[in-house]
């Protein structure tokens, strides 16, 4: 293998253009592409970036050095040192960005060699996505991964450069610290010299941040890891990293404002795209109620309407018993696609099961009649008084579901986009946001019967609402709020408990007794009575923004080393076994039936 020794780098591959043309450079980077013309050959060199194309011909290289140019292949590092010079106007590439010159090469080494990659180091590849993060390395080659992680640092930068010009201070929060129960499950950590004992990696930097309030601190932000044992999908990974950001005596509307103007001046700054504010602001109610979704997706209409009381009071029993239990009717109305397929609909009676719905109807306004499995049920006028209370129009169809509100509003909200996609109404470029405001203080767990912070347990309720705190819990909303984008929750936070007499209530009020609440939160309900300011604040997915910033499908695409859906490492192979030694260092021993640790 050569060196670099006396051919320092000039140039960047994708920096060289025709102002160049004439100039001695050196380029390092990969073989991209070789294109062998026999006595002339052609390599589009590639380094962080872009691609510059590089010449190598024989009469001008000498017989001895022209081999060394044939036995270049795919990834081979080298350097070149040449002529940059004008393509011929035949010969220019308008798709490349340096497109309109090559390098003649004068020198030319091999700084090392490469094994032939498993798939190719270009865009749009059709590769398995198991493969591409078994080889990271080369997946994070590809262009289109290199604009993420460069988008991606170009956001935290901008966020920064925002706190930082309004006084924010960024502030490390520790990542071993205390179990606390809410949320999701944590990731233990034993700890060696405590045994028996565990560490949790944070979920969120929550209760630090703000007992960095009542620290004195003010104004707060971080951009930092996340961590939560939970079942993974696209736009979840077990570790993530969230712009988490605190203020002291503020109102909600100061918060809003703050993070509104952030990502506004993000979105302008880091894609050019200007966002039009102030943003559109849905309480929960509605939003559940006209989308079915507390993060709707405003790009296109589609709302769920309510038809109860045109149904009410027929033979027809799977309405009469859902309305008589105090359920609900309602549709959304597919425009123009009354002539459905018969094989399509069975489909989405299955497809709404999947979200707790019993079953699903329709009624298709088509030409030449009206379609409905309950049609024998009601008048010809009732189908007509439907069709416009819902603003339908001939060759419309309606989707009906009946049954609880939350089971039609997670039926008909899931309907809502599976109709919307199958029926390409979602504009790709729109950026729609929103803040979901005034959210519910708790839900129930069927599971486990008991009520459960929607946000988390240190969210003020809205102060109409506290003398329900303990009595009727169903009713208390919180002051909590989430920003919506495009149909995914991009925020969350709220205004907080800063009382412990308020704080002891709500803890008892999720069921837990004073002797739980003391030994998980007594360290922040005593701190809590050393003058706490009022507070609040918000934290940001960062991988779900610079997802949908950078119009991928997956948070994967912007992370740079992420995990699979069952939370694993393709490139290390973590997780994995460790040593017998290791284990009994930390006072620990698995259960797992037949599992052998690598002996020491
Ligand atoms: P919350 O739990 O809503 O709030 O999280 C804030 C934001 O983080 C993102 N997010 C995730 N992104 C990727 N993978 C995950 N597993 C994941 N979980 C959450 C979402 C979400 O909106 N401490 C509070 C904030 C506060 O009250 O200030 C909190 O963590 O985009
Ligand atoms: P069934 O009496 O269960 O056969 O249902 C008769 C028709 O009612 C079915 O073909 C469905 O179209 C419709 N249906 C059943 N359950 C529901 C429901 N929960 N919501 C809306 N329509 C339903």
């Amino acid at each position: 293998m050569e060196t670099l020794e006396g051919m320092p780098r000039t140039h960047h591959c994708g920096k060289i253009s025709k102002a160049d043309v004439g100039k001695e450079v050196v380029v390092c980077g990969w073989v991209s592409r070789r294109r062998d013309h026999g006595g002339l050959i052609f390599v589009d060199l590639r380094d962080r970036s872009g691609l510059v194309q590089t010449v190598y011909a024989e009469d001008k290289m000498g017989k001895d050095t022209f081999p060394k140019a044939e036995s270049l292949r795919s990834e081979y590092v080298i350097a070149v040192r040449g002529k940059v010079s004008l393509r011929s106007t035949d010969t220019i590439n308008p798709h490349m960005q340096t497109g309109e010159v090559e390098i003649y090469c004068e020198e030319l080494r091999i700084l090392n060699i490469s094994k032939t990659p498993p798939f190719y180091i270009q865009d749009n590849i059709d590769t398995d996505e198991t493969l591409r993060l078994k080889y990271r390395y080369l997946d994070l080659r590809r262009p289109e991964m290199q604009k993420n992680i460069i988008l991606r640092h170009r956001v935290t930068k901008i966020m920064r450069d925002y706190f930082d010009r309004n006084d924010f201070l960024e502030i490390e929060t520790p990542m071993l610290t205390k179990s606390t129960p809410e949320g999701a499950r944590d990731f233990l950590v034993p700890s060696r010299l405590n045994p028996g004992k565990f560490y949790a990696l944070p979920q969120s930097p929550q209760i630090f941040k703000q007992i960095l309030m009542l620290a004195g601190y003010e104004k707060y932000f971080q951009i930092v890891r996340c961590f939560r044992d939970e079942d993974l999908r696209a736009d979840r990974q077990p570790e993530f990293t969230q712009l988490d950001v605190e203020m002291s005596f503020v109102d909600q509307e100061y918060i809003l404002n703050t993070m509104e103007n952030m990502i506004v001046e993000l979105f302008d700054k880091a894609i050019g795209a200007k966002v039009p504010g102030p943003f559109l602001r849905m309480t929960w109610q509605d939003a559940m109620d006209r989308f079915g979704s507390d993060k709707p997706d405003m790009r296109f209409g589609m709302e769920l309407m309510d038809i109860s009381e045109y149904v009410r009071g027929s033979q027809f029993k799977v309405f009469e018993s859902v309305l008589q239990n105090g359920g609900q009717v309602k549709v959304i109305n597919v425009a123009g696609y009354a002539n459905i397929p018969r094989r399509e609909l069975d489909g989405l009676v299955e497809y709404v099961k999947t979200y707790g719905a019993k079953g699903l109807a329709w009624i298709q306004y088509t030409e030449t009649e009206i379609k409905s499995p309950f049609k024998k049920f009601y008048s010809e006028e009732i189908f007509a008084k439907i069709k416009s209370a819902v603003g339908a129009k001939t060759g419309d169809l309606l989707l009906v579901v009946a049954d609880k509100p939350l089971i039609v509003a997670q039926a008909l909200g899931a309907l809502r986009l599976e109709m919307a996609r199958r029926r390409n109404l979602i504009d790709p470029d729109k950026l729609s946001f929103l803040w979901v405001i005034d959210f519910p203080m708790f839900e129930y767990d069927e599971n486990e019967n008991r009520w459960k912070a929607m946000h988390h347990p240190f969210t003020a309720p809205c102060d109409e609402d506290v003398q329900y705190l303990l009595t009727d819990p169903g009713r208390v909303k919180a002051k909590a709020y989430d920003m919506v984008l495009n149909g995914t929750e991009i925020g969350g936070g709220s205004l907080r408990i800063y009382n412990s007499d308020l704080q002891e209530k709500v803890f008892e009020a999720i069921g837990l007794t004073p002797e739980q609440a003391r030994s998980k939160f007594g360290f922040m309900l005593d701190a809590f009575q050393y003058g706490t300011p009022p507070h609040g604040g918000l934290a940001f997915g960062l991988d779900r923004l610079v997802m949908l910033m950078a119009k991928c499908d997956s948070i994967r695409d912007v992370i740079a080393f992420p995990k699979t859906q069952s939370a694993s490492c393709l490139m290390t192979q973590a997780p994995s076994d460790v040593d017998n030694k290791q284990l009994r260092e930390l006072s620990i021993k698995t259960t797992i039936a037949g599992k052998k640790h690598k002996e020491d």
